[in-house]
């Protein structure tokens, strides 16, 4: 079978009406299915499925095509991977002639063949077993988690996986190290290993809990790997998704047992971020099914400031953001754990609004920072509307007039646009860390179409402030100026390259400017200029097309 032959299989196969009903929900109207656009806010139906053509558009927006272009737009993802993922889903093996298997191929058939050997270990109820069970942890979880155990030595996956793969490609899948003097050595020894997992189901890295408590890492996870980018994962959200779309609420945490708790007590909309620092990749991941995100990170200060931090990264995803204060626990699992699962749901319930939070926890720092700083993280509202009414939250707080508020907003609350580090994001972060470093590299980056990009959204200050320093001006702005010192000082995470930053920095603000268009489409569409819209539609088309 060719690829163009497999093609028509899958399409053959995938029920388009099934596929469309995850992302809107549909009626029958003739012999065509009608809902709400995906694509674009919409009041009206105007988004037409036909099952027997297998063909799907848009009468408002003009979006169209067919199951697999659906699955590609809605889940962001190319080609390869939409049809990867129909060929899962309905059932067809995804196979076909003439092509080698894909380098990443390997390492996926590596990753899962390690997890059933830990699984395996796991279930002769040994150490892992009875540390699991000394949490807590039920059989059934254990089972659907498929969590695991790497057993003590240095070679139980060098020598059960080293007759199949090369320990070069054991490497590569991040499962062992090599040693300084030559040969390789388990990364994960006498470990509790929670898999992670695709929002697909297939497994990309492995988390490992230490069962002695003598071990100086309390957590080793894997390295990032060609399958596994840190930044692009949501753990758990394989078993939650549905939860989220269903319920449109979603609860970070910070961890693995966080997760595992809430999700054993029943509270099944959860995700956990892994590590503190949330990724403007994985809030834009969790907006495709959420639009309201209940955070949870711990109960200490570097959990409230990761919280914090975690804020405007969610916003410019265009998500509506609260933040779960816990009190006699140290983080959610602990919680459950002591007070049960209906005072978690009534602590959820209880959850401070994302620009309150913020106000609160910097008004130590004064009245005028705690202002500053929420009134910058409503500034990465795309939303028009939902920035108005999260200015009216903001004012009754603070006690300041909504209106100084709009107009501060307006003004840009700092100059050119720097802002304070604790809203920036990490996107932003490594680009100034950049800038500082070296502007006239970081001008290269883009072409001067892509600039006109970055131009259009908040992210033009970057821009500004790179073209000042590259000509040897001095930026005005001085608090952007300290920011860039500070960062540049720290230097750039190594594992973060310039093609990287431009890579996110782009993903970033086409999607912000996405939203633009898509509120000016929905204007024009009310003024019924066809002109415009005809214009915005191919200008949106552009916009697409530098996505991917
Ligand atoms: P915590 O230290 O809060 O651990 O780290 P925890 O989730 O409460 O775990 P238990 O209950 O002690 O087993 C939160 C998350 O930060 C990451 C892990 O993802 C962890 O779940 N972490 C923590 C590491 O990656 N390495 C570490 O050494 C510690
Ligand atoms: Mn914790």
């Amino acid at each position: 079978m060719t690829l163009e032959e497999l093609k028509n299989r899958i399409k053959e196969a995938a029920d388009i009406v099934e596929v469309a009903s995850r992302y809107t929900t549909l009626k029958k109207t003739g012999r065509y299915y009608r809902g709400l656009c995906p694509f674009h806010q919409e009041k009206t139906p105007s988004f037409y499925v036909d099952p027997e053509k297998k063909l799907y558009h848009c009468f408002g927006c003009g979006a169209g095509g067919d199951v697999i272009k659906l699955v590609m737009e809605m889940e962001g993802v190319s080609f390869m991977e939409a049809l990867k993922t129909l060929a899962r889903q309905f059932g067809i093996p995804f196979q076909w002639g003439g092509e080698r298997q894909s380098k990443e191929d390997v390492l996926y058939k590596i990753l899962e063949d390690a997890l059933s050997l830990y699984e395996r270990e796991f279930w002769k109820k040994t150490r892992g077993y009875s540390y699991a069970a000394g949490r807590g942890i039920s059989e059934e979880i254990a089972k659907e988690l498929r969590l695991g155990y790497a057993p003590q030595g240095w070679d139980f996956i060098l020598k059960s996986l080293g007759p199949k793969y090369s320990p070069e490609l054991l490497e590569r899948a991040g499962l062992v190290i090599k040693k300084q003097g030559g040969g390789y050595y388990d990364r994960f020894r006498d470990r509790l290993i929670f898999p992670i997992f695709t929002e697909y189901g297939r497994v990309v890295g492995f988390g490992g809990r230490a069962i002695s408590s003598e071990e100086e890492a309390k957590y080793i996870n894997s390295p990032e790997t060609p399958v596994y980018k840190k930044g692009r994962v949501l753990y758990g959200l394989n078993w939650t998704k549905q939860h989220l779309r269903k319920e449109g609420k979603a609860v970070l945490v910070e961890g693995y047992m966080d997760f595992l708790s809430l999700y054993a007590a029943g509270i099944k909309n959860v995700v956990a971020s892994l590590g503190t620092s949330l990724t403007q990749e994985q809030a834009f991941l969790l907006a495709r099914f959420a639009s309201e995100v209940f955070v949870n990170y711990d109960n200490d200060e570097a959990g409230m400031r990761a919280a914090a931090r975690a804020v405007p990264v969610l916003f410019s995803a265009g998500l509506k953001v609260r933040v779960v204060k816990l009190t006699g626990a140290k983080d959610p699992d602990e919680f459950v754990e002591k007070f049960g699962p209906s005072s978690y749901i009534y602590k959820l319930k209880e959850a401070e609004k994302g620009v309150i939070f913020l106000f609160e926890h910097y008004s130590g720092q004064g009245r005028e920072v705690g202002v500053k700083i929420a009134l910058e993280a409503i500034g990465n509202i795309p939303d028009p509307i939902a920035r108005r009414y999260e200015v009216g939250e903001l004012s009754h707080i603070s006690g300041i007039e909504e209106e100084t508020l709009v107009s501060m907003l307006e003004s840009g609350v700092s100059g050119i646009g720097g802002r304070a580090t604790a809203t920036l994001t990490p996107a932003e972060e490594q680009a100034l860390a950049l800038i500082g470093e070296n502007p006239k590299e970081f001008l290269s980056l883009f072409s001067a179409r892509e600039k006109e990009v970055l131009r259009q959204t908040r992210l033009s200050y970057l821009l500004k402030a790179a073209e000042a320093l590259a000509e040897g001006r001095e930026i005005q702005d001085q608090e952007l100026k300290g920011t860039i010192s500070r960062l540049s000082f720290k230097g750039r995470k190594t594992e973060i390259s310039p093609g990287q930053i431009r890579k996110n920095l782009l993903k970033y603000s086409v999607a912000l400017l996405l939203k633009k268009v898509q509120r000016m489409i929905k204007e024009a569409e009310r003024e019924g200029d066809s002109e415009k819209i005809i214009e915005l539609l191919r200008k949106k088309q552009e916009l697409i097309k530098m996505r991917s």
